[in-house]
């Protein structure tokens, strides 16, 4: 008999006792699936056994003026391209199967949903955590995987399942995948589809200037000078707004007014036509 005291290794020691046969690894998405989410279900096969996707457009993580009812949905389509990949599971539950009345409860992640989105989209990332918690408890993955497309939800994500120490997956299983990009640098977004074609073309300017700002950064130029300059190139390509376009510290997405000696990521979240595009990018340490 083992007597365990520490955490973690009650951690490693209960997961050898329960370990199956197989593993399961889950891709959480809202559907409407693109290449993006193709290649993180493509990374999950490479992780597990078996993968599962959940479908789920989560009312929780919308706001009232945002598109809720104008998200795309095309279950049949993405559940082909699923079974093209080999995805032995989807989940896609209703919303009632999800939130059942009487539903009361919400996980609140603080600290690293402070700035960025969470700032300009109250209880949005309320809404992520709740859902994902519960996708976590349905399906009880061992692994998951997530875009670093959608940084502050992944750092939101692994906050959350080392502060309640979730099991299935826990926190080290939470994987990042780097951002899939369209040939001209576009981050690939369900919320693309919305742009004009001119809004489209014009959309490449966001990675392009970011990655000038990073350049600029990296070569030890001031981080409010590079920041100044990318919105500027962003408002004259006909973006209408610039929500935010900040240097945070990789992991607690605390603002950073100069590059450290700890790794950095460089988030913008702006709009064009109506519509709001995100991404981030890595800023090496000083
Ligand atoms: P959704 O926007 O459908 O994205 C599902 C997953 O695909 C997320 O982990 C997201 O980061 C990832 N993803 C989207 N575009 C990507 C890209 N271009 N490259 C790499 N990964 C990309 O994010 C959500 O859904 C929801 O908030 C969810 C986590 C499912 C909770 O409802």
């Amino acid at each position: 008999m083992q007597t365990i005291t520490r955490l973690h290794m009650l951690r490693n020691s209960a997961a050898s006792l329960r370990r199956d046969v197989a593993t399961l690894a889950l891709v959480p998405t809202m559907g409407a699936l693109h290449e993006g989410h193709l290649t993180l279900v493509r990374e999950a096969r490479l992780l597990a056994d078996h993968v599962c996707v959940s479908i789920f457009v989560n009312p929780k993580q919308f706001g009232p003026n945002e598109d809720l009812d104008a998200y795309p949905r095309q279950l049949e389509a993405d559940s082909a391209l699923l079974e093209a990949e080999g995805v032995e599971l989807l989940w896609a539950p209703s919303v009632e199967e999800m939130y059942p009345s009487g539903f009361a409860t919400s996980i609140s992640v603080a600290g690293v949903t402070e700035n960025f989105c969470g700032a300009d989209r109250p209880g949005h990332f309320d809404g992520v955590a709740t859902v994902v918690c519960k996708l976590f408890n349905q399906v009880g993955p061992d692994v998951a995987c997530f875009g670093e497309k959608d940084w502050q939800q992944l750092a939101t994500i692994r906050r959350m399942a080392r502060d309640l120490d979730l099991s299935a997956p826990m926190a080290d299983r939470i994987i990042g995948i780097p951002t899939v990009r369209e040939p001209d640098g576009l981050a690939m977004s369900s919320r693309n589809r919305y742009l004009s074609p001119e809004n489209r073309s014009a959309a490449a300017t966001l990675p392009r200037a970011m990655k000038d700002a990073i350049g600029q950064i990296e070569a030890g130029e001031a981080v409010s000078a590079a920041l100044a300059e990318l919105q500027n190139r962003l408002t004259e390509a006909g973006f209408s707004s610039v929500d935010y376009a900040d240097l945070a510290d990789a992991d607690s997405l605390e603002l950073l007014r100069a590059r450290g000696n700890t790794p950095a990521r460089l988030l913008v979240a702006a709009r064009i036509g109506g519509t709001r595009l995100i991404d981030n990018m890595p800023v090496s340490a000083a």
